[in-house]
């Protein structure tokens, strides 16, 4: 929901629920709901909210950016496959055009071919891949610092 006070979503798509269960070896072991509380963390020193959600279908997540986006302070989004076909994700980010930041917890171009062809790119402000967990607070400072930037600057 959103809230009086600023706020950055947090939005992971299909089998990202799954953080922490699913290939370890490949994706680690935290949990989704470790990421979403480092996550808040890091906005409460902006006093920034998070409005997270996780959802295993392309359409609920553009339902849910399309309720959220306006007004939002940013977006890290981990689309999970989603980033390698989902284009009616990719026209979405377009229309809301937050300021974005794609992460993805693996290096996705090491991986299997598939997964090398990323169709957001184009529309998200930057990307960060293959930095684990870390990638989220990365992102997360990013878009907060620049927010508070821009408050400043009016
Ligand atoms: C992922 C990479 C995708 O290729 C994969 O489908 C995922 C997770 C990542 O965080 O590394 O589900 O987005």
């Amino acid at each position: 929901m959103a809230s009086a006070n600023p706020y950055l979503l947090l939005v992971n798509g299909p089998n990202l629920n799954r953080l922490g269960v699913r290939k370890p070896e490949v994706y680690g072991n935290t949990t989704l709901a470790e990421i979403v509380q480092r996550v808040r963390a890091i906005a409460a020193r902006y006093q920034v909210d998070v409005v997270d959600f996780q959802s295993n279908h392309e359409g609920f997540i553009i339902d849910f950016l399309q309720q959220h986006g306006p007004g939002a302070a940013g977006l890290i989004i981990n689309p999970g496959a989603l980033a390698h076909y989902g284009l009616a994700l990719r026209d979405c980010l377009e229309d809301i055009a937050l300021p974005t930041i794609e992460v993805h917890i693996s290096n996705v171009h090491r991986r299997e071919p598939f997964r090398h062809h990323l169709v957001l790119s184009a529309v998200v402000t930057g990307q960060i891949v293959g930095l684990g967990m870390a990638g989220y607070e990365l992102a997360a400072e990013q878009l907060l610092s620049q927010f508070m930037h821009n408050m400043k600057e009016g």
